[in-house]
Formats: C-alpha cells, structure tokens, sequence
C-alpha cells in the first residue's frame, strides 16, 4: 500500500499546515500526504488566494479535518487561539514574499498571519516565488528577520520556474521540507554524556556596603547556552554573577558576586566536567580596599579609586584542566578578529566566540547576537546575526565537532601545536 509506512518520523505531532497563494499550493497537497503519512496531525490553514490555487476541500478531505481560511469564520471558534496553542509545528508551504513580509513584520490581517502572533510553538517556512523576487533586498531582510527570530526557513531550490525562467524559486522538495518539520520537532541529544561548566553574567566588585564595579552583561548568551545544552543532553553547572534571567530548567545555578567567587566555584567543580565555557563578563579591576562602611563626600570635589587586577579566571582554569576543552569569549569594540585570535593563544583555548559589542542590535542586553567562532586550528566560521539562543546551537555544534575530533588532547598539546 503506497501510504504505508513501517516507521512513521512524526506520530502524534500536530502540526498547523499553512498554505498560501503560490502555484506552488499545488504541491502542498502531496506534502499534507506525506506528513500524515508519517503519522502527523495536520490541520490546514489556508490565505484567501490559496484557496483560489486549490480547494479547501482537497485538504479537507486529506487531512480529515476541516479546513480554515477566513480569520473572521473562524473567530468564532477562535481558531487563530486555539489551534497554534495546540500545535507542536507551524509549517507554511508554500510561503510567498507576502506571507514572509507580514510574518517578519507581525502583520495578522488573517488567519494564517494571526497565529504566528499567537502561537509559540517553531515555525519552518518554505518559501516559494520567482528568483528575481527571491534574491530582492526586501525579501532578503524579511527572511533574514525570520531566522533570527528562530524560524527555519527552507531555501528555495534552483530550476525552471512557473514564468518560464530559470532561477532559485521552486519550493524545496518534500524530503528537505519533512527533515525541517522533524529537526525542529525532535530536539537533538547530542550532549548526552558531556558535562558543562558554565559561567555567565556580569561580576560585582564591592567599593562598600552600597557601591560595586560591574559591566552591561546580561548573562542571556550563557542562560541561552545552558538551555541549549540541556535541551540536547548535557548536564550543566551554570556559575552566574549577578542577572534578572530565571534559571533554566534542569540547570544547577551556582549564584556569585566577584570575580574571586567565580573562580572559586569552577575550580571546584573543574575536574566534574568535560567543557567549561567562560560566557561571563569578569571584571578585569576591582577596588584595591573595600570601605568597611558607606564612602561619604566629606566635601570633596573628586575621588581616587585604587583599582587592582582580579584574577584572570579562564586563563587560571585552562592552565588547571586536564582533558576538558575551554572555550571562551572575546567581547571587543575594535580590531575584533586580532584580539580574539591573540586571546584564543594566550589562554590556550581550544575555541573563541568573538563578539563586537558596538554592533547595532547585538551584543550586551540584546536578545540577539552576531559572533565569529575561532578554533584551536585557526578555523573561523561567521555567524551572523540571529537569536542568542539560536547562536547558542552553532556554539555547540561547533564545540561538539572539536569533542569528537580529539575528546582527550590536553593543554600542553594545544601549546605546542600553536
Ligand atoms: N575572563 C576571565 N577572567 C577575567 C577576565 C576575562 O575569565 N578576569 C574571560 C571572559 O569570561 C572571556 C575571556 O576571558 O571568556 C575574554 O574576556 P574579555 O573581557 O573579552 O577580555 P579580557 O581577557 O578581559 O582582555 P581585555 O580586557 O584586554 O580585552
């Protein structure tokens, strides 16, 4: 029986299938089949011109489940609520510019636009139109606006197109867009067995009872590594300097002030891990005293505050590991690559995330994060701008690849080998 599947990928998951006006609508009809051949839940939801490309009726009548089109019908029932609330997936295919630049911009003048705004649950996108609008600026800024906010988008695929031409338009095949539904679906365990020591957040160094010294971190890229890397198996220690962000779920958080209380507690808990990750802003002085008690004017015009070094804590635990590999951070404003590769060498990490922090809406505070990945081999990989905890997953996947290439090299081999 051609339906038939002996391992269905997708039981049980309820997906929301939204097609929109392309020619390409089409082609849903034999996607929505192989979804629920895979076992899947699927409710359609379809925008007014895609209804003029394929009937409700056929999803209707494939899905087994009623069809909704019209966001002013369906209100009644609340259906632009109900049915993101429920879904494990939204997947759109195909999506038009349209769809993606309502999307992007949190436009819901329907159905299938509201319940992006109402739903939480990961949206994949397969996009479909002509290359030339493909490649326009326009749709180019909206799809980049998508993935950083975590939406997978399917590219596109190259070949003759509805108009005639040949170009990258044609919406991707059914297994690339089945493999999407399930990455997003099936959370990856490949952190299984590795235990992350992790810092994150700002240090507060004390001048007395009521002042310290700190800097502008957030600690949202450590708490969103620590969520990644849970999510996919690891078991992590999160050390964190003071920060508003709630504990992620099944992480050990170990709260600390200064930079010598962070370093005392990863030192402690170095020889339980495999990977540390400095994600931390360590401030580099502290207050060379602390006042006893409150610091008063006395009527003076300035102050002097004699600083001195806190200990540089990456560089302490690198010298100190054995097997672990050290990653660690390079927060810079200018010449970033140089600092960083000159930070990589003389902490003798095996892995830099370097971040320039001037950028427009990346770096301290922001939800979002650019960053340049440099390994113990000199290999650098650019990411570009996209959610902190999206960046959180490429940090990992870069990290696991260096666990699995040589899990027990040691620090002095590193040395040398630069
Ligand atoms: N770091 C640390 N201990 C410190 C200072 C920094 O462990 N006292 C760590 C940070 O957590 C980060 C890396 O070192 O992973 C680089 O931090 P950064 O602030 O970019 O650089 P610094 O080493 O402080 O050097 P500089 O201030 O000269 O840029």
């Amino acid at each position: 029986m051609e339906d038939h599947v002996r391992n269905p990928s997708l039981t049980g998951a309820r997906i929301v299938l939204g097609v929109t006006g392309s020619i390409a609508a089409y082609k849903a009809v034999t996607l929505l089949r192989a979804l629920v051949r895979e076992g899947a839940v699927i409710d359609v939801a379809m925008t007014r011109s895609a209804t003029k490309f394929v009937t409700p009726l056929t999803f209707e009548v494939l899905s087994g489940r009623p069809v909704t089109a019209d966001l002013f019908q369906a209100h009644q029932e609340m259906k632009h609520l109900s049915l993101p609330e429920h879904a494990d997936a939204i997947l759109v295919a195909p999506a038009t510019a349209n769809f993606l630049a309502k999307a992007a911009l949190g436009l819901g003048d329907d159905l299938l636009s509201t319940m992006l705004l109402t739903g939480r649950c990961p949206l994949v996108c397969a996009p479909a139109m002509d290359g030339g609008m493909w490649s326009h600026p326009t749709v180019v800024a909206h799809v980049e606006a998508l993935r950083a906010r975590g939406a997978l988008i399917v590219d596109p695929e190259e070949g003759p197109l509805a108009s005639g031409r040949i170009g990258q338009g044609r919406m991707a095949g059914e297994d690339r867009i089945l493999d999407a539904v399930r990455a997003v679906l099936t959370p990856k365990r490949d952190w299984q067995g590795q235990r992350i020591l992790l810092s994150a957040g700002p240090t507060q160094e004390p001048i007395d009872p009521v002042r310290y010294l700190s800097n502008r971190s957030s600690g949202k890229m450590g708490y969103a590594i620590a969520e990644a890397a849970r999510k996919r198996g690891a078991e992590v220690i999160l050390v964190s300097g003071p920060t508003s962000l709630p504990a992620p779920s099944g992480v050990e958080v170990i709260p600390v002030e200064t930079a010598e209380e962070m370093l005392k507690q990863l030192s402690n808990r170095l020889s339980w891990s495999t990977v540390v990750v400095m994600a931390a802003a360590v401030a580099d002085f502290r207050p060379r005293q602390v006042a006893p008690q409150k610091l008063k004017k006395q009527g003076r015009r300035s102050a002097t505050l004699e600083l001195e070094q806190t200990t540089d804590i990456l560089s302490t635990i690198s010298g100190q590991r054995t097997t672990q590999l050290v990653i660690g951070f390079a927060a810079e404003t200018h010449d970033l690559l140089p600092h960083a590769r000159a930070k990589l060498a003389s902490k003798g990490l095996d892995l830099i995330v370097a971040n320039d922090v001037t950028r427009p809406k990346a770096g301290f505070g922001s939800d979002f994060n650019a960053a340049t990945l440099i390994d113990r081999d000199g290999h650098t990989t650019d990411i570009p701008l996209k959610s902190k905890r999206e960046l959180a997953d490429d940090i990992l996947d870069a990290v696991r690849r260096l666990l699995v290439d040589s899990p027990t090299r040691r620090h002095g081999d590193l040395r040398k080998r630069r």
